[in-house]
C-alpha cells in the first residue's frame, strides 16, 4: 500500500466518488469550525462520509463533521468538504491535503477555504469577516516535501498570489452590494492547539500578520501547486490573547462563529454561483 504513488491514490478516491455523484464538481469548499451551515443552502445533495472515501483521513474535533457533500448552490455544482483535518490533530501534512488534490482530480477549478480566526488587528473586532489577502506559514510544514509528481504540478509553485486577486475583487463587490463589512488581511497559520502566547500574538503583529488560525496554509499550498484559484474567508471568533482583558476558550470561538453564520452564509452563496 505505501507503494502506491499519490497520484494512484488520489484516483482510488476520485474513482469511488465518482461512482456516487452524478455530475463534476466546479468549486470547491472547505469551512470551518461553526461554519458548516452552508451544507443547508445546498440543492440535490450527495453525502459521502470521508470513513468511505479510500485514503481520506477523518477528522476528530468536535464542533467539525466528517462529511463530503457535492450538490448545487444557487445552480453551481459544488463539493463541501463538512469538516477539514488539522495538524494539530496529529495527520501529516499529505493527509491534510490530500482532499484538495482529490478536488482538482475531479473537476474543482476555484476553492474557497473559510476557517474562524482569531484578531491580531487591534482595528478588528469579533464576528467581523476578513477576507484573506495572504498567508505566513508558520506550521513549517509543507504538503509539497518530498518527490514532486509533476503530473500534480510544478516543483516549485509560486506563492506570489496563493488568493486569487481577481476573486477577492469580487467577494469584496459583492460583501458591499449586500451591505456587509469585509475586512481584508494576512492570515498567519499556526499549528496549534494551545492558543498563542501575548509575546507571540506581538511577534506575529510585528510580522504583519492580521488574524491567526490553525487551518488553510497547507490546503492552500496543496491548491496553487494544482492550479486552483483561491478565495479565502475567516471569521474573526475572538481578539487574539493579550489583546483584551479575557483568556480564550474554545466556547467563545464556536459561540461567535454561530452568531455570525447566517450573514456568512448569505455572504458565501452569493459569492459562489460567481466562481
Ligand atoms: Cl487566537 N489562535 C489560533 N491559532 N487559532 C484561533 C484563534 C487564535 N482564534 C480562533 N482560532
Amino acid at each position: 500500500m505505501s507503494d502506491q504513488s499519490m497520484e494512484q491514490r488520489i484516483m482510488e478516491a476520485v474513482r469511488f466518488i465518482e461512482e456516487e455523484i452524478p455530475y463534476s464538481p466546479e468549486v470547491g469548499l472547505i469551512l470551518g469550525s461553526g461554519l458548516g451551515v452552508l451544507a443547508d443552502a445546498m440543492e440535490d445533495v450527495t453525502v459521502i462520509h470521508y470513513e468511505e472515501i479510500p485514503h481520506f483521513p477523518v477528522s476528530t474535533v468536535e464542533g467539525h463533521a466528517s462529511e463530503l457533500l457535492v450538490g448545487t448552490v444557487r445552480g453551481k455544482k459544488t463539493l463541501l468538504m463538512k469538516g477539514r483535518f488539522h495538524l494539530y490533530e496529529g495527520y501529516d501534512v499529505t493527509k491534510v491535503s490530500f482532499p484538495v488534490r482529490v478536488m482538482k482530480a475531479l473537476g474543482v477549478r476555484s476553492l474557497l477555504v473559510t476557517n474562524a480566526a482569531g484578531g491580531i488587528n487591534a482595528s478588528y473586532e469579533p464576528g467581523q469577516l476578513m477576507l484573506i489577502s495572504d498567508h505566513i506559514n508558520f506550521m513549517f510544514r509543507n504538503p509539497l516535501i518530498g518527490r514532486n509528481e509533476n503530473a500534480l504540478g510544478v516543483r516549485f509553485p509560486d506563492m506570489s498570489e496563493a488568493y486569487s486577486a481577481k476573486l477577492r475583487a469580487l467577494a469584496r463587490q459583492t460583501a458591499e452590494g449586500m451591505g456587509l463589512q469585509l475586512q481584508e488581511g494576512v492570515y498567519a497559520g499556526l499549528l496549534g492547539p494551545s492558543y498563542e502566547t501575548p509575546a507571540e500574538i506581538r511577534m506575529l503583529r510585528t510580522l504583519g500578520a492580521d488574524a491567526v488560525g490553525m487551518s488553510t496554509v497547507p490546503e492552500v499550498i496543496a491548491a496553487r501547486h494544482a492550479g486552483i484559484e483561491v478565495l479565502g474567508i475567516s471569521c474573526i471568533t475572538n481578539m487574539a490573547a493579550g489583546m483584551l482583558e479575557q483568556s480564550l476558550s474554545h466556547e467563545e470561538v464556536m459561540e461567535t462563529a454561530n452568531r455570525v453564520k447566517e450573514r456568512f452564509l448569505a455572504l458565501v452563496s452569493a459569492i459562489i454561483p460567481q466562481l
